[in-house]
């Protein structure tokens, strides 16, 4: 299997694409694959691809289908990634104008000149800046504030330097983008220099796909795909859910959201992102005081009942003979019972015959193996899904020494029909 294909489940790829390179979320996949797969679907079938993605994070697939000109359905609980996402969809407007308002907001930011920074007392922002940049990333936020109005075109500006954060910051940052301000990386930019650098960079690819003919045609709304989806007679559906236990999603975007002043810490992310994305990590499944028995009696976890009782009981018993005792039992329980909810949500958001691929990995908490894919397919088939198939890309949790467990683990493609 080529580098390429394994790197299909990645978003590494992304970061050559016009738009999709506008924010590093390392959680997304590749969107070539994506636009490779919906005229594969197109030319099969002979059907107008209609798209649904319910975990759109970074909008991958919307922009993928944006490429093509074909009708796509974007939804993320994660309010600042849809935020991220949604400004990502402005790529239509103007080009000369977004560049003509990154000129204002710059020029702007260069004037002003308050002593102290208004973050000073933000414990993170204080780790991950020297006091220089972030005086400089503080002006072209008061700027955007002071100028910002509801034009969209503002989104682009507000995404231009949420953008730029990271690279401002000489904090390192982990395989999965949480933030490690004691760990230094060397090459670290000015913001008003990596502001204006991403402002041409932003500029010249809306220049560009707007003359090879991207057609805006997604609609993104927030939301919280448990509750059910607001999109209908979709027929094509290409998805990567939260994998078991491999990422905190409420905590992928702490920095920036702290930066803007929506959280003031890591707890706040339980009221601010935590109530509207799915259990996944046990980060957030510990706190929601979860009854392990209602949920395994629940109608959602019927098609997997025998199975997931094994595993969540044997869980419940090795955590106490380890330090950090940690609630995997009842995470991997609400795990699957989120995503029973979600399955039948898109049942009932797609027409008879849709297909839809899950990008998705298993897990081996405590060393104890939970089969993803075989029983989100389970579960697809109990809410009305007729056949499915898995197309391993990769396998995983074999290249590090210092692995928890040695459970070989892998990533696909679950294809689910009907
Ligand atoms: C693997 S990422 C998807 C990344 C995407 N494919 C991309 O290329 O950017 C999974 C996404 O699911 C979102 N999510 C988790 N729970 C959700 C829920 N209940 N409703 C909607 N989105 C949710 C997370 O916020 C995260 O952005």
């Amino acid at each position: 299997m080529s580098t390429k294909i394994k790197r299909s489940g990645t978003f590494t790829d992304n970061m050559k694409l016009p738009i999709h390179r506008w924010f590093r979320y390392s959680a997304g996949f590749s969107a070539e694959w994506v636009e490779q797969e919906i005229i594969k679907y197109q030319s099969d079938t002979g059907n107008d691809a209609i798209l649904l993605d319910p975990f759109l994070g970074s909008g991958t697939t919307c922009f993928a289908a944006d490429t093509l000109g074909v009708k796509s359905f974007g939804f993320d609980g994660h309010p600042f990634v849809t935020r991220v996402a949604k400004a990502k969809s402005c790529w239509h407007l103007p080009a000369e104008d977004f560049l003509s308002h990154c000129q204002s907001i710059l020029s702007l930011a260069e004037t002003y000149s308050f002593n102290t920074t208004r973050h000073e007392t933000n414990q993170l922002l204080g780790k991950c800046y020297s006091p220089g940049a972030l005086q400089k990333l503080d002006y072209l936020k008061k700027a955007y504030e002071d100028l910002c109005t509801n034009d969209a075109v503002w989104r682009l500006v507000w995404l231009n330097i949420t953008s730029i954060i990271r690279a401002c910051s000489h904090a390192g940052t982990a395989q999965w983008q949480y933030v490690l301000p004691n760990k230094s990386k060397s090459k670290v930019i000015d913001p008003f220099d990596g502001f204006w650098a991403k402002a041409l960079l932003m500029s010249e690819d809306m220049n560009h796909v707007q003359h090879i003919g991207w057609k805006p045609n997604c609609k993104i709304e927030e939301l919280d795909v448990r509750q059910s989806i607001h999109a209908n007679k979709c027929n094509l559906v290409i998805t990567s859910p939260p994998y078991p236990n491999n990422f905190d999603y409420a905590d992928a975007t702490r920095l920036e959201m702290t930066f803007w002043g929506e959280i003031d810490g890591w707890g706040d992310l339980k009221t601010a992102v935590r109530p509207s994305i799915m259990r996944s990590c046990s980060q957030h499944s510990a706190g929601d005081k979860v009854i392990l028995d209602e949920l395994l009696s629940s109608a959602e976890l019927e098609p997997i009942k025998d199975d997931i009782f094994k595993v969540t009981k044997a869980l419940d018993e090795i955590r106490h003979t380890k330090g950090g005792k940690k609630a995997y039992h009842t995470m991997i329980a609400a795990y699957f019972y989120d995503l029973s909810k979600i399955w039948l949500n898109i049942r009932n958001a797609t027409v008879d015959g849709a297909k839809v691929c899950f990008v998705i990995g298993d897990s081996a908490p405590y060393g104890i193996h939970v089969p993803a894919e075989k029983w989100l397919a389970q579960i697809a088939l109990h809410h009305g899904f007729k056949g499915f198939s898995f197309e391993k890309l990769r396998d995983r949790n074999v290249k590090w020494k210092n692995r928890t467990h040695t459970v070989p683990l892998h990533e696909g493609r679950l294809w689910v029909e009907g």
